[in-house]
């Protein structure tokens, strides 16, 4: 959730830092810091709260060193304050350490290390991590040939005692030690980890040398010319380089201006080959909006583009229908036999699944269940046959997602060949650790979404489920074909019908946000499916204009929280003509009896709506089912104006972070 950076080369490290960093702000912006070496010191600047306040304590500095870390907190463990910032230091600050992620037995690694003299300055679970380095690393200078045992502030009698020396230490020499005893101490430090982690190391003693390390928590190594980087996530990277390499869990690096040096944690060299991103370095800038937030909005209608490209054959002859009008490249082993499928996702992605839900029993039939990964980790739908296990993650690197499906992994792999695990992953991220994970991609071709709320990437999911339902329905004939052909009209119609609506709505939208700014509640209603996409209006206006917000399907309002409606709590609600249409007018006119105001989302004419909403926010009449691609547009650009009017920071609310990379 942190972001990490670090550069060795021969540029000026500490301007390097700063640009990766701003690119990584939006992964945590709680506290920043960077660390350097220099003259055979570190020379270390951190700063609490955003970036900026960072960038005004280096301002004036003159620091020509061309190595360095840095780092964005997204505060775990420890107060967002200036000594719990990154990057940490060992006693002697010999040693600077920034880290991604939780160590879960920090508590007892400091017991330990203070019982060896060590002093800590923080109340982080990181700060055991450079402290371990320099232990592993005083005891490997002691096993070097003619290592003097009078070594400054290192008596025989400090010598860790054996049987307080930590049991997973490998036997000494290790094979590494004298290649590079920091490498080789971070080595035997990431062993003793436990919990997800993804680390930078730089030693004042070893200024060629920037050490990596990755557990469960993103790093990516970036390759120049003479000059390497790592970054936990790569715009942080995209503008120095496109060749980068994901390392993998369980993997280290050793990064010297001469190259780059891979080694599983067991010491072993690896080899693997860089590979190359399909970005450009503008598409990580606002390009003239004032939020990457509302330039992913208007970057909706050429994501659908893309998806329409990449996911449907714009050959498809429906009076000759040969093959399935989809193609998305995945293996006849996920459709063979096929009974159940199971989402399991997060936030956005969740509701992107709910929708998926709607299409896939819809339109193909096949039973589809929901879930929350946090909750599916740890109560599990029983194990059924046949079932397809769909994680959908645009970062790729939710923990709870991740983990999710390494159980489902798991718990299948003992099971008859019926209960195999058939794992799907729907990401924005090909590159990401889920894309490590399943063996099966559909790539939402949205390119990088910075802005915390998701928007642009949620439609691509959209996209990718319509592509997996209409793909199923198909092949098991669920659905006429000429149904299908119509569907893939009205897919095609949408670009434009989103572009309608950011040219017709967004000022008028903007201006209506004026009469929301000091409301404290929301309630947002939709049925079927457009349920989902109350659930993400609601979201979108919670997570950044900060106002409590309750999405619910129209039905349920009179069960419960008709109780919160009065002149005070707008109800927004979503009316699109199909099987539910009259249904959702007429819980609209409950809440209206209760005096809510009501905001109708809808393509009812003017005439028409007047009688049912307070508010009209049209949109194009498109078929129901692929209404929601249409009705979420305008939810995500009015909390972006309520957020905006309450001077709130639209594309960094507090206390989230763009990926969530811990538990
Ligand atoms: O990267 P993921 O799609 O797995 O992220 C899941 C959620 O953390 C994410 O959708 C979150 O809810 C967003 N901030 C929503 O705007």
């Amino acid at each position: 959730m942190c972001g990490i950076v670090g550069y060795i080369g021969t540029r000026t490290a500490s301007e390097i830092l700063l640009e990766g960093l701003r690119k990584l702000e939006y992964r945590g912006y709680d506290s920043a810091g960077i660390a350097t070496v220099l003259e055979g010191q570190i020379h270390c600047v951190r700063a609490k709260g955003k970036l900026h306040n960072l960038q005004e304590k280096l301002a004036g500095e003159n620091n020509p060193a061309q190595i360095g870390i840095g780092h964005t907190r997204w505060a775990t463990h420890g107060k967002p304050e200036e000594y719990n910032a990154h990057p940490h230091m060992d006693t002697a600050c010999r040693i600077a350490v920034v880290q991604n992620g939780i160590i879960e037995n920090y508590r007892e690694l400091r017991e330990d290390l203070k019982a060896r003299g060590h002093e800590f300055r923080s109340d982080t679970d990181t700060e055991v991590i450079p402290h371990l380095i320099a232990e592993c690393l005083k005891e490997i200078r002691h096993q070097e040939p003619g290592a003097s045992s009078s070594e400054p502030g290192l008596t025989v009698d400090s010598f860790p005692d054996p049987a307080r020396t930590p049991k997973v230490n490998p036997p000494y020499p290790s094979p590494l030690s004298s290649h590079s005893p920091l490498l080789e101490a971070v080595r035997q430090a990431v062993t003793q980890l436990q919990g997800a982690f993804a680390i930078a190391v730089i030693s004042a003693d070893y200024p060629d040398e920037l050490i990596v390390a990755r557990q469960q928590a993103p790093l990516v190594l970036g390759f120049g010319q003479g000059e390497f980087y790592c970054a936990s996530d790569t715009p942080a990277l995209v503008p120095y380089t496109r060749a980068v390499l994901p390392l993998d869990n369980g993997e280290l690096a050793r990064l010297t201006p001469l190259g780059v040096e891979v080694y599983s944690f067991e010491g072993q060299r690896l080899k693997k080959a860089p590979r190359t991103l399909n970005w450009n370095p503008v598409m990580v800038e606002k390009q003239g909006f004032k939020h990457f937030m509302m330039k992913e909005i208007y970057e909706q209608p050429g994501v659908v583009r893309a998806c329409l490209e990449a996911y449907f054959d714009s050959e498809w002859d429906s009076s000759n229908p040969t093959q399935s009008p989809v193609q998305l490249n995945l293996p006849e082993s996920l459709y063979t036999d096929l009974q159940r499928i199971q989402v399991v996702a997060c936030g956005t992605s969740w509701h992107a699944g709910l929708v998926g839900k709607y299409l896939l029993e819809q339109l193909a039939g096949i039973p589809t269940q929901v879930q929350y990964a946090s909750e599916f980790r740890y109560s599990p739908a029983p194990l059924t046959p046949h079932t397809l296990t769909i994680g959908v993650t645009q970062s790729g690197e939710t923990a709870d997602t991740l983990a999710a499906l390494e159980m489902e992994l798991q718990r299948r792999s003992q099971q008859p060949p019926e209960f195999q695990a058939h794992l799907l992953g729907i990401t924005n991220r090909p590159e990401s650790s889920l894309g490590n994970l399943v063996p099966h991609i559909i790539d939402t071709h949205a390119g990088i979404e910075i802005g915390v709320a998701a928007t642009k990437t949620f439609v691509a999911q959209l996209m990718a489920f319509y592509a997996l339902a209409i793909d199923l329905a198909f092949r098991r004939q669920s659905v006429s074909v000429d149904q299908l052909a119509k569907m893939l009209d009205g897919l095609r119609q949408l670009p434009a019908e989103i572009e309608m609506i950011l040219e017709s709505q967004e000022r008028y939208i903007e201006e209506l946000a004026h009469d929301f700014a000091e409301t404290q509640d929301f309630i947002f209603l939709g049925r079927g499916i457009n349920f989902p996409i109350a659930l993400e209006g609601a979201l979108k206006l919670k997570e950044i204009s900060y106002i409590h917000a309750e999405g619910y399907p129209a039905g349920e309002m009179k069960h419960g929280p008709i109780a919160l409606l009065d002149a005070k709590v707008p109800v927004v609600t979503i009316a699109m003509p199909g099987t539910v249409f009259e249904k959702v007018l007429s819980n609209a006119q409950e809440a209206r009896a209760r005096d809510a105001r009501l905001i109708g989302v809808t393509p009812m004419d003017e005439q028409e709506a007047a009688d049912t909403f307070d508010t009209l926010i049209p949109v194009p009449h498109v078929d129901e089912l692929l209404s929601p691609i249409v009705t979420v547009i305008p939810l995500q650009l009015l909390s972006y104006h309520i957020a905006a009017r309450r001077g709130l920071d639209v594309d960094q609310p507090r206390n989230l972070a763009k990926s969530v990379t811990v538990e």
